[in-house]
């Protein structure tokens, strides 16, 4: 194989998963990240670790290890423009460049771009920089109906939905004020009220292809409560949909995310290369966007890509030449992917603990595991504050696939918690009813 030395920026559990898929599919991988991930440091030829954002330590790396083509997981150094700089020096990438990551970067110009294009998920919302006109704003809305969205990247954190964080209209004009003197510039977006999906596609500039539907959990705990996480944990149906989203809510949303694609070429002249994560809510008013991200999501990347039967560095390259071809394909399996996360995550996370991983016995589960926020001295693995190990089971069903996940999971040890509700049917029932008791109205 020529073109085969590959460069993954990352750190976390998704860049392990992308790099393991990179490497089972052919590659010489090599990985540049802020942080060592014990997993991608096994998979690399060589590593550097070093900020993602620095793009000519990223360059000099790459003409060091004579790089054919890079592949960025997170979104800091795409909103960066690390792309285009790449690309400059003649390093093709998967991913897209500074003007296309603009989907995630800026919420601001998304919801836009949206409504110009008329993208029909599109909902409605107001970009502010001060508190002028606010109030008259909300009370045309109706208090009840606000989200606030700071306009940057906030990594999950900076989104109050009203109802869940915000109880009245003081506390949106409080937080509002909060942004307005950090001089952040926000939305005050309608509120949606339904179920969440994921749906990743794979996209050369024009064609966007989609993936299996994952469900991810942003609560901390059991049952939908407490604070709001980076994602404890995600499954994925043997069908690809879920039992409330139709291929009929698919379709809708890929043409969405097709207009989109369309929408940011005309608008800007780039054409999106590299994945986009599409996060749609359907709700009795139909289906709505919630967001887009410019790559894999994290843990929803660990549902989908060990699925891919096709080759994965020919679809990066397909995906560089603008010659994707419609039919990837997914195993027809079920998949649950439970967190490990840190005691106290997220207000008061115990970190440098050890994580002990008994890995003949994981094994021996079928449960595969991924290393996210752990690092490793000598042969031994510590929490840092953020979430520890990603431990995925891939079956038939759902609930062999959730067994094989927490069989995995019993095969960890150490000051660690996770949800153990991810991928039962008991909350998927809870899901059904959900979305029924809200379509019936
Ligand atoms: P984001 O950072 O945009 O993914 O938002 C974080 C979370 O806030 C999402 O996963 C949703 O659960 C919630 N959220 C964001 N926008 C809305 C909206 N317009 N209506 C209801 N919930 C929302
Ligand atoms: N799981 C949500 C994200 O990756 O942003």
């Amino acid at each position: 194989m020529g073109k085969n030395s590959c460069l993954i920026i990352g750190h976390g559990a998704r860049e392990h998963v992308i790099g393991e898929t990179l490497v089972g599919d052919g590659v010489k991988l090599f990985s540049f990240m802020s942080f060592k991930n014990a997993g991608l440091e096994d998979l690399s030829k060589d590593i550097k670790i070093h900020s993602e954002t620095d793009f000519q330590e990223i360059i000099d790396f790459c003409k060091e290890k004579n790089i054919d083509f890079a592949v960025i997981g997170p979104e800091a150094p795409l909103v960066v423009g690390i792309v285009d700089a790449l690309e400059k020096v003649g390093i093709p990438c998967v991913g897209p460049k500074i003007e296309a990551a603009q989907l995630e970067g800026s919420k601001v110009f998304t919801r836009n771009l949206l409504e110009k294009y008329k993208i029909k998920s599109n909902v409605r919302s107001k970009m502010f920089d001060s508190m002028e006109r606010i109030d008259s704003y909300i009370k045309d809305m109706g208090v009840e109906n606000i989200v606030v969205k700071p306009e940057g990247l906030t990594g999950g954190k900076g989104v109050k939905v009203y109802g869940d964080h915000l109880f009245s209209t003081q506390d949106i004009l409080d937080y509002c004020q909060e942004l307005v003197s950090k001089k952040s510039r926000f939305l005050l977006e309608e509120r949606c009220v339904g179920e969440e999906f994921t749906l990743q596609t794979f996209v050369d500039g024009k064609n966007v292809i989609g993936s299996p539907l994952v469900q991810d959990h942003k609560r901390a705990y059991e049952d939908d409560k407490g604070p709001n996480t980076g994602g404890m944990g995600s499954y994925s149906m043997e069908d690809h949909l879920m039992p409330f989203f139709t291929q009929k809510d698919v379709d809708e949303a890929l043409e969405d995310m097709k207009k989109t694609v369309a929408a940011v070429k005309a608008e800007t002249g780039v054409g999106y290369k590299g994945f986009l994560y599409g996060q749609f809510m359907k709700t009795a008013k139909g289906l709505k966007l919630i967001e887009f991200n410019s790559r894999w999501g994290d843990p929803e990347a660990m549902n989908v890509l060990p699925l891919l039967e096709g080759n994965f560095v020919d679809i990066c390259w397909s995906i560089i030449n603008g010659n994707l071809s419609q039919n990837i394909e997914f195993e027809n399996k079920a998949t649950v992917c439970k967190y490990l996360a840190p005691e106290g995550y997220p207000v008061n996370p115990k970190k440098d603990e050890q994580v002990i991983i008994n890995k003949e016995k994981i094994n021996k589960t079928g449960a595969k595991y991924y290393y996210a926020s752990v690092y490793r001295e000598g042969e031994k693995i510590f929490t840092t504050t953020s979430r520890a190990m990603g431990v995925l089971g891939i079956a038939d069903s759902l609930e062999e696939a959730e067994k094989i996940s927490e069989s995995g999971v019993a095969c960890i040890e150490g000051r660690l918690f996770h949800r153990k509700d991810v991928g039962t049917r008991r909350l998927l029932q809870k899901r059904i009813d959900h979305m029924n008791s809200l379509l019936k109205k």
